[in-house]
């Protein structure tokens, strides 16, 4: 069994697979990428050329990679020498198990096929691949792929823990920060810890305590600061002062505990989603959404080059 990844296949070159192609094409390897859709082509090449140039600032270019080590395809067989597959496509079960069936079928046994799936679990999704279940897990990463580092592990109940090893072995050598899941649960970590924070914004919203765009301000120049520094413990660790966690918990825990008690709960109905959406373009104002992801991305890299530039091995 050959662990040498020189040429990858990436499945799906919508918004998380064309980053993804970006980050890989960076890294020097070879990258041949499926999408059916009218358009794909031209869009993921827009799409790798503009990561390109954040790449090149943050020194993510490796001597040597070209995109011109991009092909494109509309067929799925054209993946079958491949050494590792990224898959992207759309977030729906029964599509995903189809496509791991296809996918099983054309390619060597000991290919490794990760899903970037944001929630469903691989048990579930390995249903469809009938031979080598073993080879697939959850590879999920944060949007765009090209620039966050986090990848989230998961293995199916058919998945051998060598290879999420080979998996978490190939994404480290990227600069990528893994977490290792022992257990499935749907939305993995990261997207349940979102999904907490949001849940929590609606409820402060529909109970009119804060505005979408004073929300958005409270997480971004607070916390939202810090998180990208330390987690959220090791931060409650220092908020305990010379204490340190044991004197946090002594101060905090009771109001602590009255924090979370719901204020009422929040239902995601379409009334619901319309006071967020006018909330939300309330805080928009007049910008774009090209110019708004361009800052976004902007700000990354400057922050990335932050926090490659002190050794943060251990945060
Ligand atoms: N958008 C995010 O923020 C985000 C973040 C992390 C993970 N993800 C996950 O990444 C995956 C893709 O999400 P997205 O946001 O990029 O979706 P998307 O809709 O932007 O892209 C999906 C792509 O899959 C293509 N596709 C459809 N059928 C296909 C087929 N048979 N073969 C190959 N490609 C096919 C579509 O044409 C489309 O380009 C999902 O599983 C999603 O949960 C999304």
């Amino acid at each position: 069994m050959s662990n040498v990844i020189k040429k990858i296949g990436i499945v799906g070159t919508g918004v998380i697979g064309a980053s993804w192609s970006a980050l890989f094409l960076a890294y020097g390897f070879e990258v041949i990428a499926v999408d059916p859709a009218d358009g794909a082509e031209a869009a993921l090449r827009e799409y790798v050329a503009k990561a390109w140039t954040e790449m090149q600032e943050l020194g993510l270019v490796a001597a040597g990679a070209s995109q011109l080590r991009l092909t494109f395809s509309t067929s799925l067989e054209d993946i079958a020498d491949v050494d590792f597959v990224q898959e992207n496509g759309p977030e729906r079960l029964d599509f995903k198990q189809d496509l791991y069936r296809q996918l099983d079928a054309v390619l060597a046994s000991d290919v490794l096929i990760a899903t970037s799936s944001s929630g469903l679990t691989m048990t579930e999704i390995q249903k469809g691949c009938v031979l080598h279940p073993e080879r697939c897990l959850v590879g999920h990463p944060f949007n765009p792929p090209h620039l966050i580092p986090l990848v989230e592990l998961v293995a199916g109940k058919q998945t051998s823990s060598e290879s999420v090893d080979r998996a978490q072995t190939f994404y480290s050598s990227l600069g990528k920060r893994t977490i290792r899941l022992n257990k499935e649960v749907p939305g993995h970590v990261a997207n349940r810890l979102q999904g907490v924070l949001i849940r929590e914004i609606m409820s402060l919203v529909n109970e009119g305590v804060v505005s979408v765009a004073d929300a958005d301000t409270a997480c971004s120049w607070g916390p939202g600061l810090r998180w990208g520094v330390m987690g959220p413990v090791l931060l409650n660790h220092l908020g305990g002062g010379a204490g340190g966690i044991e004197h946090f918990y002594k101060q905090f825990a009771g109001p602590l505990v009255t924090w979370w008690t719901p204020l009422g709960g929040v239902e995601f109905t379409p009334q619901m989603q319309e006071k967020m959406i006018q909330g939300l373009y309330a805080e928009v104002a007049d910008r774009s959404f090209e110019e708004l992801a361009a800052e976004r991305d902007r700000l990354l890299v400057t922050l990335l080059k932050a926090r490659l530039a002190v050794n943060t091995e251990k945060n």
